[in-house]
């Protein structure tokens, strides 16, 4: 197929999604030293508030209050069906690669769904109790998973099994990794626990005056942090202390996302106000941030994703897992017994529960 050649810097796409059922994409021009954001599509699919969104290279997903997910072709430019799977709201999708994606719902389900027919590969009871938040590890061998059952599981991908239960003793709404992948945050309310994967244990606790909203690395030691007011703050876990704060919004921001462009990294964040948002942030000095560009979608947005379709991970050492650095921990060690990294397809249907067939791969 002839790739489109569009400008590189063209390539950025903002995607929302709101209480109005509506999911909102934008092409943002970043050519110019202000970014305007051009409306690219809009698609009412939902008959209830959105409750998530995700980007692969080809396809925007979202969950809803009304069950279901549903597909946007960011290629073609149509709907693309969709996902009826999760009994009550759809409460997170990641996906991994561009052949796998997770969802996990009210109903205590994560699945897995493969991107080429979209069928459920695996669907895993994962809490009692509806899951609140999930985040897949950077190598993609692993996810994290946090319920209403006051626990935090981890997965190993590789099988499909469980791997890990904690009990965190209250419950999270918010896990992610780091983008080395040797860290990752649990939220509770307006606290950040800080684990390290290597000892599964806590380094480091941030409590930010309001429940929070979202999280985000913006690299592996700074973190920006969207609370129930409109203010987004940023923290160095490195330093130990907040190292820069500003007023995003005129009401509560919703979601917080970021990436990296050259020397400068671009947060971006939606409100309940209606706008979306980018920022630039030099790395070198966190002061105040500039406002690059935004949108007013004019809805009252609940979710963000950034959607940047290149190979090129999102965040700044995403492709260089940190697996090697944490060989002590037990649950890394069994798992780095087998080469199958990325091959998380192949991996998937070793699960006992399937035929072992191995599914052809169409492509490359
Ligand atoms: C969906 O969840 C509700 C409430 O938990 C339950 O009563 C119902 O039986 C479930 N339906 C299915 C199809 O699992
Ligand atoms: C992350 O950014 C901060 C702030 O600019 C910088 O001091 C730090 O070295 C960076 N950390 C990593 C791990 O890149
Ligand atoms: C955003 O758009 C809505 C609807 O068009 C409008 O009512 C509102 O005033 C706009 N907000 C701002 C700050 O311009």
């Amino acid at each position: 197929a002839v790739a489109i050649s569009v400008s590189m810097a063209a390539l950025l796409g903002l995607i929302a999604g709101s209480y109005e059922q509506i999911t909102f994409g934008y092409r943002v021009k970043t050519d110019e030293k202000e970014w305007t954001c051009k409306a690219d599509f809009t698609h009412h699919a939902h008959t209830a508030s959105i409750s998530s969104v995700a980007a692969s290279e080809r396809f925007v997903v979202t969950g809803s209050k009304d069950e279901t997910i549903q597909l946007y072709d960011m290629k073609k430019r149509t709907e693309h069906g969709a996902l009826l799977h999760h009994n009550g709201t759809v409460t997170c999708l990641e996906f991994y690669g561009s052949s796998h994606l997770l969802s996990g719902g009210e109903d205590g389900l994560v699945c897995v769904w493969s991107t080429k027919k979209w069928e459920c590969l695996k669907s895993i009871k994962a809490h009692k109790g509806p899951v609140t938040s999930l985040s897949v590890h950077p190598s993609g061998k692993l996810a994290l998973t946090v319920g209403t059952d006051k626990s935090l599981r981890t997965w190993n991908l590789i099988n499909g099994r469980s791997a890990f239960i904690k009990n965190i003793k209250q419950n999270a709404h918010i896990v992610r990794w780091s983008p080395d992948g040797s860290k990752y945050m649990v939220v509770i309310n307006d606290k950040v626990d800080v684990y390290d994967l290597e000892t599964a244990s806590v380094t480091g606790t941030i409590i930010n005056p309001k429940r929070i909203s979202s999280v985000q690395f913006v690299n592996n030691s700074v973190v920006a942090i969207a609370g129930d007011d409109e203010i987004v703050r940023l923290y160095d876990l490195g330093k130990e202390k907040w190292v820069c704060d500003f007023k995003a919004h005129e009401t509560r921001v919703k979601a917080v996302d970021s990436f990296i462009m050259e020397d400068y990294c671009v947060l971006v964040t939606a409100s309940n106000d209606g706008f979306i948002k980018m920022w630039k942030l030099l790395l070198k000095d966190l002061e105040g941030p500039t406002l690059l560009g935004g949108v007013n979608t004019s809805a009252r947005l609940t979710c963000l994703a950034v959607w940047k379709p290149s190979s090129v991970p999102l965040l700044v050492g995403a492709e260089e897992p940190a697996a090697e650095a944490a060989t002590s921990e037990e649950l890394v060690r069994e798992l780095s017994k087998t080469k199958k990294v990325r091959l998380v397809e192949e991996v998937i249907l070793e699960d006992e529960s399937k035929p072992k067939k191995k599914k052809k791969d169409g492509g490359k």
